[in-house]
């Protein structure tokens, strides 16, 4: 191997910059050249490469989004696209492929390492930590720490008010970011897209919770909470049949997916991006780096993409035990 490849496709997160920074300095050290690819695969259709050393990437580990830039590439969805994808692989002389991403960058990948035999190593890197082979997904850490202080800060106001606040945090099919940041942040209920905890039930504990003189409650919702209400819409049914609340809602949004990395994710970073170059100059292929009782493993790129990363049930019940 001389030349090894990188890409950052999909939604960013923090920690991709170190993933980054990771690559280029282990390339370094195994005298590899390092080649940045703007904007996701469409820099890869595009010839949209920069030579990199390892000072290219001095002062990005503390820093949020990517240098690379990030994009959804409808190009790449085509066969044309990736005929183009490849041109430019060979062209300069690329021997390997690092996909920085969440499971659409890794099955681009895949299709991409079918079609034309080019090694490719998945990191994955997404704040909703939904990619099954590792416990954790670089960003989902920092983003944790992001909502908590978030919320946090909403609690002294709600409790100032004496107000029910209805706090949607990121997780379009999954709920970690909002069952971890719950808990984290005292939430007296958590909806998640996994669970259909029912608005009854809802309704009970809000009310239950007032009984036992409570005087301001935190909900947590995640995007694509199993209720298939909106956070508005949740808020105008709980206000329609629990009267005595004034209620409020915040969307938390993008800021979850900005900032600097915690140390957590800098470090899991750096790790997942050694072994992404040692796992290329062992001539492997279609795997991707993950974490698993602390140590830096492996796990086919399909089986990534297809398999589910369950809740962990014992938090539901946390959460429950400690909302009383
Ligand atoms: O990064 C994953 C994610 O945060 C999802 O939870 C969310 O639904 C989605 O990205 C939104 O991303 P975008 O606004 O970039 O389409």
């Amino acid at each position: 191997m001389k030349k090894i490849a990188f890409l950052t496709s999909g939604g960013d997160a923090p920690g991709m910059n170190a993933v980054i920074r990771s690559v280029v300095r282990s390339c370094a050290y195994h005298n590899i050249i390092p080649v940045g690819i703007y904007n996701g695969f469409d820099g890869l259709i595009k010839g949209d490469f920069i030579e990199m050393n390892a000072r290219s990437v001095k002062g990005i580990l503390n820093k949020g989004g990517t240098i690379l830039k990030t994009a959804r590439s409808e190009e790449f969805r085509t066969k044309d696209g990736r005929k183009k994808a490849y041109e430019n692989v060979k062209k300069q002389d690329i021997d390997g492929l690092i996909v920085i991403g969440g499971d659409g960058t890794f099955t681009g990948g895949l299709v991409f390492h079918n079609e034309f035999k080019i090694p490719i190593i998945g990191i994955p890197v997404t704040i909703d930590n939904d990619i099954f082979g590792t416990s954790h997904t670089i960003g989902y850490d920092t983003a944790l720490n992001t909502v908590v202080e978030v919320i946090d800060k909403i609690r002294d106001t709600a409790s100032s008010h004496n107000r029910l606040f209805f706090i949607e945090v990121m997780g379009r099919d999954a709920g970690h970011i909002a069952l971890n940041t719950g808990i984290g942040a005292g939430a007296e209920e958590i909806l998640i897209p996994e669970e259909d905890l029912g608005l009854e039930r809802l309704i009970e504990s809000l009310k239950r919770s007032k009984a036992t003189g409570k005087s301001s409650s935190i909900v947590v919702v995640a995007e694509g909470d199993k209720s298939g209400k909106s956070v508005f819409e949740l808020k105008d049914y709980v206000e329609e049949h629990l009267p005595g609340y004034e209620a409020r809602v915040s969307v938390l949004g993008h800021l979850q997916r900005g900032g600097s990395p915690s140390c957590f994710d800098r470090v899991l970073a750096s790790r997942m991006g050694v072994k992404a170059v040692d796992s290329l100059l062992e001539n492997k292929t279609n795997l991707m780096v993950g974490l698993s009782d602390g140590l830096i493993k492996l796990t086919p790129l399909d089986k990534a993409i297809k398999g589910n990363t369950n809740i962990n049930k014992e938090l539901l019940r946390v959460s429950d035990i400690m909302s009383i």
